[in-house]
């Protein structure tokens, strides 16, 4: 049985969220630049963005720019905020013949305008999509992220939108950028690091995490569904025990 089928529909993730990581790595292997690695990078976007469409996948978050990320080479955020824009330039008809519709999370009036008019542009697109919701998280951080809905609760409590004892988990998720996203099942970090540098701090509670020390350039579906069907033969207990969880 090749790997694609021996995925249980039954049993996927709804949702995927992936820290891309290791295109510098995987360029200086080959001898190339830093900025050869995204471009590469992009290739592996546009497998895995096919891959999660082919079985079924509702939600995929990509981790393709971070808070930190800004304090790399000038050079390097030049290249990447240009990649961004013109992949998104090319891709948007391409993801809306392919039922994929484009949602952005983070600090987006940090971008370049031209980014974000082409990021909207993207999203407009691909508005009416039903297919697999791909989410990029652009000049994002868990912490910034976590600091806004803070404010934005201490607000409401000020103008008497809600009272202190109402305010629970559920409210704090609703004043997330990902209010609109179930959290992810499953976290896939390529490129042999285990850490999760600030991303989806408060959404990944109990996902499921998976490493691996593929360079992310060269991350295929195959890696993809290797991760699901490892994610598949775990068991989540959400804190209970086992025997409470077996069906
Ligand atoms: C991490 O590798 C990768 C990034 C910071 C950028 C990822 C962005 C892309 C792949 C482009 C995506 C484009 C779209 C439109 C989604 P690294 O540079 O940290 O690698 P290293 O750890 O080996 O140095």
């Amino acid at each position: 049985m090749d790997i694609k089928s021996a995925i249980q529909q039954a049993a996927l993730p709804e949702h995927i969220a992936i820290i891309m990581d290791g295109n510098g790595r995987w360029a200086k292997e080959k001898g190339e630049s830093r900025i050869v690695g995204h471009y590469e990078g992009v290739v592996s976007v546009r497998d895995i963005v096919e891959g999660c469409g082919e079985i079924g996948i509702k939600y995929l978050t990509l981790y393709a720019f971070s808070t930190e990320n800004w304090s790399r080479p000038k050079a390097e955020v030049d290249a990447l905020m240009e990649l961004m824009v013109s992949t998104i330039r090319k891709e948007a008809e391409h993801l809306k013949k392919n039922n994929v519709r484009l949602k952005l999370i983070g600090n987006i009036t940090d971008l370049p305008e031209i980014c974000q008019k082409e990021m909207q542009e993207g999203m407009d697109i691909t508005e009416g999509c039903t297919g697999l919701t791909l989410i990029l998280a652009l000049s994002y951080s868990a912490r910034w992220e976590i600091v806004a809905a803070a404010k934005k609760i201490a607000k409401d409590v000020l103008n008497g939108t809600i009272t202190e004892e109402e305010i629970n988990d559920a409210y704090f998720g609703k004043c997330l950028t990902t209010a609109a996203f179930p959290d992810p099942e499953l976290l896939i970090r390529t490129s042999g690091e285990h850490r999760i540098s600030n991303f989806l701090l408060y959404q990944i509670a109990y996902s499921e995490l998976f490493f691996t020390d593929v360079h992310w350039p060269a991350f295929r579906k195959k890696d993809l569904y290797e991760a699901i069907l490892n994610y598949q033969q775990r068991e989540r207990r959400f804190g209970m025990t086992s025997e409470q969880v077996k069906p």
